[in-house]
């Protein structure tokens, strides 16, 4: 197989560089092919093996020679250079990580440790898109995948905490200059333990509302305080990352027939790569919990059920601790009070990870089994 790669240098393609060296995946692949927007004739990535020098990304030409091109060059240049690829009579697999063709009929959305099955009767369908999912949906199923997988959950509603990572690598910058900007501001008061705390905090609020406060990703403060807004506004009151939760979801489970509704709030917050989530689970009856830890945490290799105590739900169930890692793990599992068939859960997952690069990354070892 020759394998064409697209935006390898941006963070999810250097995420994905990374995991595909640390699982040697390159040496399942016969031909691996670098591309570049900027770059043509350039070196291409230390992957372990010769490979030639950079191509041209936008050569239909260059690109119709390869049997499958996987891009985390995002959306603007899938909706540029997929349509030519395919009028060219392009016959093979596109896997991307952008949302351009998510939700299009001759798409898959991938996340194969909860839609294996999905995949592979796409497969031997003759689908050759397969696109990976919205981090917040991708994590949120890996979460709860323990109960969609015994059709148990009515409804799912979903308050999220999101990084700033789901920007994009200037957002992270951002949300790092803007601590250091508020650390800055109250240094030397900080530093002495009698100054009065009412004055610091004066002193910091100034700071967020400074026009000199860096916003020019965000639009407005992140550091120390919280965006409850995420995406385009649907002007149904929906955010586009909230409509994404149902849409996505219940195409990820193939179930487009019997939807599940999954409705909620995105917020972000000042984490840098994990996205957390509160999410409330109508369950289609009254389960045991202690079945439902068991089904959470027997669902995948990735799953971890963590107890719902103090200790380990403040040490496990955290960006910092989660942060890098392939886990996914959902703690602070509980019935609430509304009834035994409300399930209470918090989930914590590496945006990078399994929220973008490892579902893209998993595809390709699909199609190279
Ligand atoms: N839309 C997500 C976010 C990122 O902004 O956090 C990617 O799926």
């Amino acid at each position: 197989m020759r394998v064409g790669f697209v935006g390898w240098r941006g963070m999810v393609g250097s995420v994905l560089m990374q995991r595909m060296n640390e699982e040697r995946d390159f040496v399942h692949i016969d031909e691996p092919v670098f591309f570049t927007t900027s770059n043509v004739g350039g070196k291409a990535p230390e992957i372990g093996r010769d490979v030639p020098p950079l191509k041209d990304a936008y050569s239909v030409d260059a690109l119709s020679s390869m049997d499958v091109v996987v891009t985390c060059q995002g959306g603007d240049y899938t909706n540029e250079v997929y349509p030519k690829l395919r009028a060219a009579g392009w016959k093979g697999y596109w896997i991307d990580a952008a949302s351009s063709l998510r939700m299009v009929d001759d798409a898959i959305i991938v996340l194969d440790p909860v839609n294996r099955q999905v995949i592979d009767r796409a497969l031997a369908g003759g689908v050759k898109n397969y696109i990976g999912g919205n981090c917040t949906v991708s994590l949120m199923l890996m979460a709860l995948s323990g109960l969609f997988q015994r059709d148990l959950v009515e409804w799912v509603s979903a308050m999220t905490y999101q990084a700033a990572s789901g920007g994009g690598a200037q957002h992270m910058r951002e949300l790092l200059s803007g601590m250091g900007a508020l650390h800055a501001a109250v240094a030397p008061q900080l530093a002495d333990p009698g100054s009065a705390i009412l004055d610091i905090d004066r002193a910091v609020t100034a700071t967020l509302r400074d026009d000199a406060f860096p916003t020019k990703q965000f639009g407005v403060p992140l550091a120390g305080s919280l965006i409850p807004w995420i995406d385009k506004d649907l002007g149904n009151g929906q955010s586009k990352e909230e409509w994404k939760g149902q849409a996505e979801a219940n195409k990820i489970l193939g179930r487009g027939d019997a939807p599940i509704v999954v409705d909620g709030l995105c917020v972000r917050i000042g984490a840098m790569r994990c996205h957390s989530q509160a999410l409330t689970v109508k369950l289609k009856h009254d389960v045991p919990l202690d079945e439902i830890d068991d089904m959470l945490a027997s669902a995948h290799a990735w799953a971890q059920v963590v107890p719902n105590e103090r200790e380990a739900s403040m040490r496990e169930l955290s960006p910092a601790a989660v942060s890098g890692t392939l886990r996914t793990p959902v703690g602070r599992l509980r019935k609430l009070g509304m009834g035994g068939d409300y399930l209470s859960a918090f989930t914590v997952g590496d945006q990078l990870l399994w929220g973008a690069a490892e579902p893209l990354r998993r595809m390709l070892r699909i199609l190279l089994e």
